[in-house]
């Protein structure tokens, strides 16, 4: 088995994580991530599920030991199940992680763990039903809180909601949200909204800081900031006596690009150096024009590195979106 890295970009980060995008589809359209009238690409240009355990295979193969599969909602994909048995228990693999809007867990959530996957990140914004409504356009709270019930059963490693604050919406649910974590003994993260695709509010007037919720959150719990790092965008706090740590992901106030060991794939099989920039290597064509051999597709994948940039560049001021491609398309 390969064990010493392969995969070492121009800059000398090593890259051992991916996030592959399975479709860019979504029974949500949450008003952060999506337009209302969303595009979404048509069926035959997305990978088929054996062309993404194919890629898998092989980036674990160049040294990869933690995959993490997300959408759009990766669960709304039929049969996305079959990837994950495929995949789950690879050797060389370490960590197969899922992203999800909770919406299909309470159906799903322990034939994943069967599977292998051994996290679960669940999206939850607000524990409002009319306001998540607001917030998702069209998704059910309800159907949520059941996924997260399903998944505390099903045994996962661990369980993190995701959540995203925007002013006059929900960013006074900041303590309510980490109080429903302690109480279901499980982590939460605060991301910072990031200028991805054109959406219909002006981002700059909703952008909550982290400092601001650490601050506020601060005067509610006595957290330990924790020194372990997780090789990730995410700073940890302990909360005392209870099982929750809180984590804060803050692309735009805080600079972690230098250690960076990601890349990402979109649904139709773009490999996405960087999420806030557009270097990117087609592996579709490899993955068609040698539908047995995958040697070339991982001489692609080597040579790629090479085009990873330094960081990204994000301005939530520019009236623009630096980056026109939405969440959905790359992979959260
Ligand atoms: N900025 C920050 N996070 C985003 N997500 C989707 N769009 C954005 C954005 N523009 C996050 C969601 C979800 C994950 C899949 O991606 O909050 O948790
Ligand atoms: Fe769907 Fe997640 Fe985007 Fe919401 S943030 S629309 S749940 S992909």
């Amino acid at each position: 088995m390969n064990s010493s890295p392969v995969l070492i970009d121009g800059f000398g980060r090593k890259v051992d994580y991916i996030r592959l995008s399975i479709t860019d589809r979504c029974d949500f359209r949450c008003v952060y991530c999506m337009s209302e009238d969303m595009q979404f690409l048509p069926r035959e240009e997305v990978l088929s599920l054996e062309e993404c355990s194919r890629l898998v295979k092989a980036f674990v193969s160049l040294g990869v030991k933690k995959v993490r599969i997300t959408g759009g909602e990766p669960l709304v994909r039929k049969n996305a199940l079959w990837l994950f048995n495929e995949i789950g228990h690879l050797p060389g693999l370490n960590e197969l992680v899922v992203t999800t809007n909770g919406s299909q867990l309470e159906h799903q959530a322990h034939d994943l763990r069967r599977a292998g996957v051994r996290r679960v990140n669940i999206s939850l914004d607000s524990l409002d039903e009319r306001r998540f409504r607001q917030i998702t356009r069209v998704g059910e709270l309800d159907k949520v809180l059941r996924g997260i019930a399903a998944a505390k059963q099903a045994g996962f490693d661990n369980i993190k909601l995701n959540t995203l604050l925007m002013r006059g919406i929900n960013d006074d649910e900041a303590i309510a949200m980490v109080a429903f974590a302690i109480g279901q003994g499980i982590d939460i993260s605060f991301i910072e909204e990031m200028p991805l695709g054109q959406v219909s509010h002006a981002r700059d007037s909703t952008y909550v800081s982290n400092e601001e919720t650490l601050k506020l959150l601060r005067s509610r719990y006595d957290l330990i900031a924790s020194v372990e790092s997780t090789g990730g965008p995410a700073r940890y706090w302990y909360v005392p006596n209870t099982n929750t740590r809180v984590g804060f992901i803050s692309p735009n106030s805080h600079n972690f690009c230098e250690s960076c060991n990601r890349v990402r794939i979109s649904s139709k099989g773009e490999l996405y150096l960087c999420l806030g920039q557009e270097n990117k290597v087609d592996l579709a064509p490899l993955l068609r024009q040698f539908p047995h051999d995958d040697e070339p597709l991982k001489q692609a994948i080597v040579s790629s590195m090479q085009a990873k940039p330094k960081g990204h560049d994000f301005n939530l001021k520019r009236a623009e979106p630096a980056v026109i491609r939405f969440m959905s398309h790359t992979g959260g």
